[in-house]
């Protein structure tokens, strides 16, 4: 079957007229980079995550970037990494001199496995950087008492959990430092951009960093009674975010919480619509955990010709239904393969995984089109 249906990509964002009279504010304003209005983003996300300080940047690429910088990564050092994640941070990780150390992953929540990193610890070793895969929060309490008990600086590349709990605790708030990603595809986006949160003499650092290493800001410096003199104090490098671009993230922020509503919903469905598929295994959601549900990740059983690959195949050709796969294993790509892993967990989940569209401007009825046509793939 081949359907005349549009087509229905893997991710949409949600943006309003409330995101465009915020950013035509911000034209008419006369201040295009970082100012009042990316303050008052990071005030909002600070006071949200009950976090010390928050810093907006151009990208989540950039606040790992900052954050390995920030607390001292340099060559000869290892930084823990699972090697099921993006690319962005073993290449911050190489970038900032130190040595990436790929572990393994649970193989229920496909999150880095804190005994995997015990075992990987070495003198070298200096920091880890944990991913809360897909919205579903790593075991942060276990981190924290590893990074504590071995003197390891933590952080959280919280890049798909900006709300999400685990045990009470917020993720991106237990980190030394935590990153956040609002790439168009995100939980809520700005086009590109990220945040950094954390400890405030980190944060401080990481903003010094992100500014060229400059000791005030332009819109300090641009306020009337302010000297137009500055001191540059380390050689830093550009990573701030526009204040055209907070203006987007202010508006999108406030409806995260309706955003990340819609997305449990539809998850829910697919728990209630999929079940029972022979060899399609859905989600598990930890007790104590409060999933953010950037992804709807769905692990496909090699059985009777049916693959991951021609699940994804089928639906887009035969239903036109985007979907997307996270992660192929960075120790698996042509710039990491000399590191030489043997990640059998990561195999078997990256061989397997595919994420189903999960995002608030799907509406009920693209929510059934891909459970019918899951139902008609495997019937
Ligand atoms: C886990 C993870 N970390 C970091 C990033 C990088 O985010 P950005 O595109 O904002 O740099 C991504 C992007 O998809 C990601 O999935």
């Amino acid at each position: 079957m081949t359907t005349t249906a549009p087509f229905l990509p893997w991710n949409r964002p949600s943006l309003g007229s409330e995101e465009e009279a915020e950013v035509i504010d911000t034209l008419r304003s006369g201040w295009l980079t970082h100012g009042p209005k990316a303050t008052r983003f990071e005030e909002a996300v600070r006071t949200d995550l009950g976090v010390e300080d928050a810093f907006a940047v151009s990208s989540c690429t950039a606040a790992l970037h900052l954050a390995l910088l920030t607390v001292g990564i340099k060559p000869g050092d290892e930084v823990i990494t699972p090697s099921l994640t993006f690319c962005a941070t073993p290449n911050a990780i190489l970038q900032s001199g130190g040595t990436p150390v790929f572990t393994e992953v649970d193989p229920i929540t496909f999150n880095i496995d804190p005994k995997a990193v015990e075992q990987a610890i070495t003198p070298k070793t200096r920091a880890i950087v944990v991913m809360h895969y897909g919205g579903h929060p790593c075991d942060l309490l276990a981190f924290r008492k590893i990074a504590d008990d071995h003197g390891l600086v933590l952080i959280e590349d919280a890049a798909h959990a900006l709300q999400a709990w685990r045990d009470g605790l917020r993720a991106g708030s237990v980190g030394d430092l935590a990153v956040f990603s609002f790439y168009a595809n995100k939980v809520m986006t700005t086009g590109e951009g990220g945040m950094i949160v954390g400890r405030a003499e980190l944060v401080q650092r990481a903003r010094l960093l992100g500014r060229h290493g400059i000791d005030t800001s332009v819109w300090q410096r641009h306020g009337k009674r302010r000297t137009a003199d500055y001191e540059v104090t380390v050689p830093g490098l550009k990573y701030t975010m526009p204040d055209i671009t907070a203006a987007v993230g202010i508006q999108q922020f406030q409806k995260l919480p309706e955003f990340t509503a819609r997305r449990s919903l539809i998850a829910a469905s697919y728990d209630r619509s999929l079940a029972g598929l022979p060899g399609l295994r859905l989600p598990t959601v930890l007790d104590g955990v409060r999933h953010g549900w950037f992804l709807y990740p769905v692990l496909i059983e090699p059985v009777g010709g049916r693959t991951r690959d021609t699940v994804a195949n089928l639906l887009l050709d035969a239903y036109g239904i985007g979907t997307s796969v996270h992660f192929k294993p960075v120790h698996r790509l042509a710039a990491y393969r000399y590191l030489k892993c043997h990640l059998p967990v990561t195999e078997q989940v990256a061989a397997r995984q595919l994420s189903l569209p999960c995002y608030p401007a799907m509406t009920s009825t693209d929510v059934q089109r891909v459970i019918d046509a899951l139902h008609a793939i495997w019937s």
